[in-house]
């Protein structure tokens, strides 16, 4: 029998790519997204014909719904990816950040307790919840303080690390009170295919392409931690398999860069790939007004990932940004998709309700 997974937030960039690598393991797969902005099944379209996937259309606040598809599919293991991630809307609508990241988690929760104090104790035993969450509730840092560890206390700036944060205290909470083998993954920036056009990277590579200016906020200078995106899904695959419910774990790329030097990075990189009749694409660069509560830098200390998990990270920043670059040059359907809205339209036509025809 395969391992099951019940992963929440499968649609879009982080939970897409973890439920293709599971299936590359032969996992056996229900996928649960509201589809949201984000939410794109473009990203699961490779396993639309694997009978080991299922797909359902659907809310994590939906406790009746979560108790259903957990008790018709017994997972040894539920992830949650679902979240509203972007810190640009929640500075715009930060009650839409409270109602998916706190009170769609804490209901996700609940049904899942309500389910695994069903199970025989063997099955309850091996039941893992794992929770993604970011770095940014650990709040800012400046050049001279050391990297973020499990022990930094949480001190989240904006709205988005607020929910973030409020949601990992509900997460630990479970577990202290209720026994619920619960984990919580805290991770730095990711980046790599089938990123959502309003984060750095594909924004910057979208506005490129399309010879508009690419907007860095205040002098550049802030400084961010990236990891490719499947190397943060191999490090989820070790916590699930080996990972100590309770703890929490750290994940980050050792990658820290200035905003200035990524957009100039792959500028460099389209300047060679794809490059402009008009000059140089470092000149669509513009600095605009910063936002708001800007934290300065993020920076993650893995080494406990490392040492009792005995992970490492397999792409360098440069060979990782590269290879996604050439994604997303070699996949213009997918980007015009996410920025037209087609792609909400394929999604009603071909799977209209709650499950794929
Ligand atoms: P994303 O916005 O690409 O994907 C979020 C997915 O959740 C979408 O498919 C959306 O439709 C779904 N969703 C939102 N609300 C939902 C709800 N109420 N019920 C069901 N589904 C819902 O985000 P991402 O970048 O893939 O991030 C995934 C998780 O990883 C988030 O929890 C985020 O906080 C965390 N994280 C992201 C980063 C990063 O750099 N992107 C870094 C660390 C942690
Ligand atoms: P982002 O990808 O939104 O991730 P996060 O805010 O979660 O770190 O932004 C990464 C960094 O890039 C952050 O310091 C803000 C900055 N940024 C810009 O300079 N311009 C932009 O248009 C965006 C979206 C972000």
């Amino acid at each position: 029998m395969p391992v099951k997974y019940l992963i929440t937030g499968g649609a879009g960039f982080i939970g897409s790519c973890f439920a293709l690598a599971s299936a590359r393991q032969e996992r056996q797969l229900l996928t649960l997204d509201k589809l949201t902005y984000s939410g794109n099944l473009l990203n699961l379209r490779s396993l639309e014909q694997n009978p080991l996937h299922r797909f359902v259309r659907g809310d994590i606040g939906d406790a009746a719904l979560v108790r259903r598809l957990l008790e018709e599919f017994q997972p040894e293991a539920l992830i949650n990816f679902a979240a509203e991630s972007h810190v640009d809307r929640s500075i715009l609508d930060p009650e839409a950040f409270v109602r998916a990241n706190v009170l769609g988690l804490c209901s996700l929760l609940a049904a899942t307790l309500d389910w695994w104090k069903t199970l025989p104790e063997k099955q309850a035993a091996a039941f893992r919840f794992l929770h993604i969450s970011t770095d940014e509730v650990f709040g800012a840092l400046r050049h001279d303080t050391p990297a973020f560890t499990e022990k930094t206390p949480y001190a989240p700036n904006s709205p988005y690390s607020a929910s973030k944060a409020a949601g990992d205290h509900f997460v630990r909470a479970y577990y202290e009170t209720y026994g619920l083998p619960a984990l919580i993954s805290n991770c730095s920036n990711n980046y790599g295919p089938r990123q959502f056009p309003e984060k750095l990277i594909p924004l910057v590579f979208a506005r490129a392409r399309a010879g508009e200016t690419l907007p860095v906020y205040g002098q550049g200078e802030n400084i961010r931690d990236w990891l490719h995106v499947e190397d943060h899904c191999a490090a989820l695959e070790l916590i699930l398999t080996r990972g100590q419910p309770g703890q929490t774990y750290n994940i980050g790329g050792r990658a820290e860069r200035r905003n200035i030097d990524v957009v100039r990075d792959i500028c460099a990189i389209l300047d060679e790939l794809a490059p402009r009749p008009d000059g140089p694409h470092a000149g669509l660069i513009r600095f605009v007004q910063d936002r708001a509560g800007h934290d300065f830098r993020y920076a993650i200390d893995s080494s406990k990932l490392e040492r009792e998990l005995g992970w490492q990270r397999r792409f360098t920043f440069e060979q990782g940004l590269r290879e996604t670059i050439l994604w997303y040059l070699d996949n213009p359907d997918w980007l015009q998709a996410t920025q037209s809205g087609e792609y909400r339209r394929w999604m009603e036509r071909r799977y209209g309700g709650e499950d794929p025809a």
